[in-house]
């Protein structure tokens, strides 16, 4: 008999309805489990690249007895932790408990050979297992789990949203089922690792670390993996220096401009990745964008891959939203439906254009919280008042500095319910003077715009640039129109029918997005999705 693939329903039995769970992926990892204090984002941070270093990906044949293979494996080591999960094909995830295991794991893996090919012999830990012979094929019945690492189909999601209770519970419930998993978060993290035992190669010492959706807490399955190279830190000692009458430099070769020189690193990190990465692939090097990248598609993981340079401020950002995200459960559901109800109505993109970014949505959401009375969220500069010496960061000559022990942050006695917020979110940029006004979650006040992008939301970091530049009129009014058709939608359908005879709520809202769904929106939507062609055909052109 076969050995049955069951797919998890892991994630399924952990939503309990009204209470979100621990931040998406983002929860500390189990050895932290008894620490009461509630960990920073970069010890975090810390303890997942940790955890990913003593990690190796295997592609597995479809039928065998994962129990003997991992009694196999533990030869070698302790197996702290594994998983399989299928994308082309199915894959194990085994995390030993000491980095050594894979030292010795890897003295009995073997170069492959082909018949008309030739192995690039790039080592990494993403490895192939071959069973050498027949085995006894009572012995392959053992169940694999494989854990999901894409968000449920909107229609099974509309179905499920349509039997909560309340447009709250729809909310938490939506954020549950399409959060990042405990399993896709550590193969996010896996992944990083991963390329940057390939780009040590070129640069030993450097890290690449996660930043954007992977650990704001707002990241949903399938979303893209940005990560980026961090260089800065490697040789520099300027302790030992101090003490020593010489110094010796590296000789190295120069670029007229920081620019420059990424756009060269990145050059050469992406034929790096495209000649020998394994599993990398469809490189493409976007180099002239204001942030130069590679991006490319990481296979074995299934995940698409943005590769920037040195961006440290973003990673700031990241943190900034993922303690925002962590400080009131209903922040985490507002935001995630918010990015969820805009990525559904094509509001969103991840082919770069004018459309509206998630990360600027989530600083709407940010910034309408902080409105409501009493305030729901803290404006950053109060953050940054409650910062102790150690969270002090300039970068790049910006002051980045906040508080980063969450307990240090009071409880809001705001006591609204996400049903009332999610109305008021869609009234109140409805009737927004975008036309006037800028958003600035720093000091939590609309001010006046000093430039005249159709959007114009403050950096928290950067003050002097506008993260929503790229949007353009168009965009910015199909927002605004379907926010006004949300609080409207709202209005109509915001109580579970009795009898359960039509979608309503947070399914209603969603379920407009489908054309002839809701006669309403059904003619002005055909347009806006023209609009949309002539955007995504204006920015491949770019
Ligand atoms: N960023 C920025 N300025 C922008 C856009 C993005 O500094 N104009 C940085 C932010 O640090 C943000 C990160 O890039 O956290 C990722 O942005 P984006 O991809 O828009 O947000 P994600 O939360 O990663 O959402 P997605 O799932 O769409 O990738
Ligand atoms: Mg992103």
């Amino acid at each position: 008999r076969v050995g049955a693939i069951r797919f998890s329903s892991a994630e399924a039995a952990a939503v309990s309805l009204g209470e979100p769970q621990a931040p998406g992926g983002m929860a500390p990892t189990k050895d932290s489990e008894n620490d009461s204090r509630k960990k920073t984002f970069s010890e975090i941070l810390a303890e997942r690249q940790v955890q990913a270093q003593r990690t190796v990906l295997i592609n597995c044949p479809p039928n065998f007895n994962a129990k003997a293979f991992l009694k196999y494996l533990s030869q070698h080591g302790n197996i702290k932790n594994h998983f399989f999960y299928k994308s082309k094909a199915m894959y194990a995830v085994i995390e030993f408990s000491e980095k050594e295991s894979i030292t010795s794991l890897q003295d009995v893996i073997t170069i492959p050979e082909f018949k008309d090919e030739y192995p690039i012999p790039f080592k990494s830990r993403i490895l192939t297992l071959m069973l050498r012979k027949q085995s006894d094929p009572g012995s392959e019945q053992t169940q694999i789990l494989c854990h999901r690492q894409t968000s449920i189909p909107v229609e099974m999601l509309l179905k499920k949203l349509c039997d909560a209770e309340s447009v709250s519970e729809q909310l938490y419930l939506l954020t549950n089922e399409c959060q990042l998993t405990e399993e896709n978060t550590k193969l996010r993290f896996l992944a990083c690792s991963l390329i940057q035992d390939i780009a040590s190669a070129y640069v030993p010492d450097c890290i690449v670390k996660p930043f954007g959706s992977t650990v704001n807490t707002f990241g949903k399955l399938g979303c893209d993996l940005d990560m980026f190279l961090e260089l800065n830190k490697v040789g520099k000692n300027s302790a030992k220096r101090k003490t020593s009458p010489f110094n010796i430099i590296y000789q190295m070769k120069k670029a007229p401009s920081e620019r420059i020189a990424a756009q060269r690193i990145l050059n050469m990190l992406g034929e790096f990745l495209d000649n020998s990465g394994p599993g990398c692939e469809g490189v493409q090097k976007i180099l002239n964008a204001r942030c130069p990248l590679v991006r490319f598609s990481h296979q074995p993981s299934g995940l698409q891959c943005d590769l920037t340079l040195n961006n440290r401020i973003a990673l700031k950002s990241s943190e900034l939203l993922y303690l925002y995200g962590s400080l009131d459960p209903r922040v985490r559901a507002l935001a995630f439906s918010i990015r969820y109800w805009a990525w559904n109505h094509g509001l969103t993109s991840s082919i770069p254009g004018a459309w509206i970014t998630n990360f600027s949505l989530t600083m709407m959401v940010l910034f309408f919280l902080q409105q409501r009375q009493p305030p729901i969220v803290p404006t950053l500069d109060q953050l940054k008042k409650l910062a102790d010496a150690e969270d002090k960061e300039v970068i790049e000559g910006f002051d980045c500095t906040f508080v980063s022990n969450l307990n240090k942050i009071a409880p809001t006695s705001n006591t609204e319910t996400l049903d009332v917020l999610l109305g008021d979110f869609f009234e109140f940029y409805g009737n927004f003077a975008f036309n006037k006004n800028s958003l600035n979650i720093r000091k939590g006040k609309e001010q006046n715009k000093p430039e005249a992008s159709a959007l114009h939301i403050q950096n928290p970091f950067e003050e002097n640039l506008n993260i929503s530049k790229n949007v353009n009129a168009a965009q910015l009014q199909r927002f605004v129109s379907l926010a006004r058709d949300g609080a409207w939608i709202l209005q109509q359908v915001e109580k579970r029918p009795l009898d359960n005879s039509k979608p309503w709520g947070l399914a209603a809202l969603l379920q407009a997005s489908e054309p002839g769904r809701v006669g309403k929106g059904f003619k002005r939507l055909n347009v806006l999705n023209s609009d949309r062609v002539k955007d995504l055909l204006n920015s491949l052109k770019m």
